[in-house]
């Protein structure tokens, strides 16, 4: 274990899976006191639990973040009360995969969905936490953008809409917020073989097969990036997507 974030604590939304869990790992790892959220408090406390094995620290607060304010105010108190004051590092992680559709059969209610979790949350919170991490005048925020959020893809616009908002708030929170100290980037994936995306592979391969790479990304190497982004090295880096996709977002 390396301590480029010892003593920093970091909430990851949606950590109870997928690459959310592999970044509060990563984070972990680091030395960050990681608090992992989610809905499924089994999950949250097994990855608690595999933190700790690995000799980090975590700690479980269950949100739901389709609950709106009071959701999401819930989870910040929370997390600021577990941090002992204002957060080091949050990641807006937490979001609504969306099954490819047809515009005209999506639902309302999961267009209303959609657009809570992927993006009224993550806005919510932000309000909640960077606030306090201005008047400290320090602290690091990324948001897990998509190159479906860069690209038009068809059978997708609900997602990509959902994605393509999170890239905006990046760029309007390091304007907002860079002045005084907090940074806030993107990570924007692209195919990355969580075991729910990995069980898509057929489907995916037309896509894969058009990434320089010629593979998917990994949940871990997508956490890497994000740890680069919370961590010193990235210091002077403001409003910026760091894209880990083998290179589809340049082609
Ligand atoms: N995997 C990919 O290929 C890929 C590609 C590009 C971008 N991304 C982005 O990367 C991020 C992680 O994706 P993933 O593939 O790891 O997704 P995932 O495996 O579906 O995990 C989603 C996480 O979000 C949580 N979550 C979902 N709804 C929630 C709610 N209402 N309240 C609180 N938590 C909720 C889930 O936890 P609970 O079930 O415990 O609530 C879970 O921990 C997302 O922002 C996604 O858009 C993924």
């Amino acid at each position: 274990m390396s301590a480029r974030l010892q003593g920093r604590t970091a909430l990851v939304t949606g950590s109870t899976d997928g690459i959310g869990t592999a970044i509060a790992r990563a984070l972990a790892a680091e030395g960050a006191h990681v608090i992992v959220s989610g809905r499924d408090t089994a999950k949250g406390e097994k990855v608690v639990a595999s933190i700790a094995e690995e000799g980090g620290r975590a700690s479980f607060v269950r949100a739901d973040l389709a609950g709106g304010l009071p959701a999401v105010r819930e989870l910040a108190d929370a997390a600021h009360r577990l941090a002992g004051g204002p957060l080091d590092i949050l990641v807006n992680n937490a979001a609504l995969l969306i099954n490819p559709a047809p515009t005209a059969e999506v639902a309302e209610e999961l267009i209303d969905q959609a657009l809570a979790v992927n993006v009224k949350a993550a806005f919510l919170l932000t309000g909640l936490i960077a606030p306090a991490m201005a008047a400290r005048g320090s602290g690091a925020i990324i948001n897990l953008g998509s190159i479906s959020g860069l690209f038009g893809t068809s059978g997708s616009a609900l997602y990509s809409t959902t994605k393509a908002a999170v890239h905006s708030l990046t760029k309007s929170w390091a304007d907002e917020y860079g002045p005084s100290g907090v940074r806030v980037n993107t990570v924007a994936p692209g195919p990355t073989f969580t075991e729910k995306i990995a069980a898509l592979a057929e489907y995916l391969a037309p896509m894969i097969a058009a990434i320089p790479s010629r593979r998917p990304s990994t949940p871990e190497e997508v956490a890497k990036a994000v740890v680069f982004l919370a961590g010193d090295d990235a210091a002077n880096i403001h409003g910026a997507t760091l894209s880990v996709d083998g290179g589809r977002a340049a082609v």
